[in-house]
């Protein structure tokens, strides 16, 4: 275990699917606790690759079976502006990897509703339901318990591209944004909300991230450049979890 220049923990584990265990270990202790305790337990999931395989331990019985699932309400980080069954869809990757084989009720899974024309009207209504969910006021930065982070080999997080609008967005939860390189709409949490989460964990996987995360962590802060850099939550914690690979380039 190794702390960034920032403080955040970074923890290496050998493989994906050791991240992968370590992630869905935490969850779902994190669920009982708040089980435990009577409180419901909010969570928001990235898409991309490297988190399905963590999905799909959580729907294993090891996890499943003494997850308490009616308890926990799960949001989305971001979407791709493509149809829910599109190969594309974040959603769809975490219905096939996870939903589908848990007994979770459907109306506790937020999905964003991005294929929707009026993205503004969307990313507000999403807003207004994970407002609504976690108990904050339209004053107040809604609180996640747990927010799990991707970042490209860019070094955008979220949808929160290089050089794009909703890097700047500092009003709104949820925000459209316009994804010049992929020539894509994406809806996205912004910056405050993403720091507002009490626990925040990035999983990053592969040697072809090595040199961006040497960058994100370790080199100057430049956040418009690495919007990874933008996530320090304000009243939690952050995390690092990467593999050997991705964490090839750190130094100590
Ligand atoms: C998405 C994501 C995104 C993802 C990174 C990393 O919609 O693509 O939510 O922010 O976390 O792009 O993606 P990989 O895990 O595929 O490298």
């Amino acid at each position: 275990m190794m702390r960034d220049k920032r403080g955040a923990n970074v923890r290496v584990f050998e493989d994906l699917e050791a991240l992968s265990r370590a992630a869905a270990e935490e969850f779902s202790n994190l669920a009982k606790q708040k089980a435990g305790a009577g409180t419901a337990f909010t969570a928001a999931l990235s898409g991309g690759s490297t988190p399905k395989e963590f999905y799909q331990l959580l729907a294993t019985p090891e996890f499943s079976a003494t997850t308490p699932w009616l308890n926990i309400h799960l949001f989305q980080v971001d979407e791709r502006c493509v149809p829910a069954d599109s190969p594309q869809s974040n959603y769809k990757m975490i219905r096939e990897a996870m939903l589908d084989q848990i007994p979770m009720a459907l109306s506790n899974f937020h999905r964003i509703p991005a294929e929707e024309a009026d993205r503004e009207s969307a990313s507000d209504r999403y807003a207004a339901d994970l407002r609504r969910t976690v108990g904050a006021s339209q004053a107040q930065w809604p609180q996640l318990d747990l927010l799990y982070l991707g970042m490209g080999d860019d070094g955008h997080t979220a949808s929160l591209f290089p050089g794009t609008a909703a890097l700047e967005e500092n009003t709104r939860a949820v925000c459209p944004n316009w994804v010049e390189k992929l020539s894509m709409w994406r809806i996205t949490l912004t910056r405050p909300v993403l720091n507002a989460a009490a626990r925040v964990i990035f999983m990053v996987s592969g040697a072809q991230k090595a040199e961006m995360l040497r960058q994100v962590l370790q080199d100057v802060r430049d956040s418009p450049r690495f919007p990874a850099q933008l996530i320090h939550p304000e009243n939690g914690t952050l995390a690092w979890y990467l593999d050997r690979s991705a964490a090839s380039l750190l130094s100590s």
